[in-house]
């Protein structure tokens, strides 16, 4: 009988739980892929923070998964990294590192009609301008409305996401009216809560594209993977996961199903995060 040959995982982190989501799209794109998940639990939020912060931050989540768990490849989930730390990130370690950003914005271009893309996603994400760069380095004469939405996170870390409430909803109209003024027929979905909201936010714009950043990370890793020698996300046997966080793990293992998707298959352990 022939062994299954073990590829070394990839690395997954993010500020906290919302990571999660991208999981959930690696998953189910790349099923036979062994993962590692950091979850900065106890430093959340990222997105109200400075750029210098962000940066210092998304240094030690990376060095944690490259000397712990030797990924070979990391998706960087969190938008708010993505838009302030990537470039920084990149240049220090030899690994392929893939953010949400320019996957989200490839896909917004290719869903757009009328050249109008509004971004939603925290402060500092809207602030770093990382999707207008992004998406007028494709076409430089796109509209690009950013909206920063504080509210949205601490809202779907509280369960405040049918698209029924109307707590959510009143809150995502004060904060889409400009999107609808503007006319966009394509939103980005720029932080990794969002997903969690897609319902709220189509109740409230209509007929609008929804790019869910998770995803499109996802598809530009399975792209990455799909140029090595021999590819383990069509292997039958599923891939592993592991879950890490720096804050105490019950709170995020009873949270993390509604990321995910599915419930968390092992324990969560707990790691000294300013120790990377
Ligand atoms: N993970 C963050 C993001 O995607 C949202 C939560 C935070 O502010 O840290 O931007």
């Amino acid at each position: 009988m022939t062994q299954r040959i073990r590829k070394r995982p990839i690395g997954v982190f993010d500020s906290g739980l919302g990571g999660l989501s991208a999981v959930r799209r690696i998953r189910q794109l790349l099923p036979g892929e062994d993962l590692v998940y950091f979850g900065d639990t106890g430093r959340v939020p990222y997105g109200t923070r400075s750029r210098d912060t962000i940066r210092r931050y998304a240094a030690q989540d990376l060095r944690f998964l490259l000397t712990e768990a030797d990924c070979r490849a990391v998706v960087v989930a969190c938008g708010t990294v993505s838009a302030n730390a990537l470039d920084d990130l990149g240049a220090a370690y030899d690994v392929p590192i893939i953010g949400v950003i320019e996957p989200a914005a490839r896909a917004a271009a290719c869903a757009t009609r009328n050249g109008r893309i509004a971004v939603i996603a925290t402060p500092s994400t809207i602030a770093s301008e990382a999707y207008t760069k992004a998406l007028h380095a494709i076409d430089p004469s796109y509209t690009v409305i950013g909206q920063a939405c504080a509210l949205f996170v601490p809202l779907v870390e509280n369960g405040f996401v049918s698209p029924d409430d109307p707590i959510p909803l009143a809150v995502a109209e004060r904060y889409l009216a400009p999107v609808r003024e503007a006319g966009a027929d394509t939103l980005i979905l720029g932080c990794t809560h969002y997903p969690l909201l897609a319902e709220v936010i189509a109740r409230v714009l209509p007929g609008v594209t929804l790019v869910d950043t998770g995803r499109e990370a996802a598809y530009a890793l399975s792209e990455l993977l799909a140029q090595e020698p021999c590819d383990a996300g069509t292997d039958t046997e599923p891939g592993t996961m592991r879950f890490f966080v720096s804050d105490e793990p019950q709170g995020f293992a009873n949270a993390a199903a509604r990321f995910l998707g599915e419930a968390l298959p092992i324990a969560v352990q707990r790691v000294n995060i300013e120790a990377y």
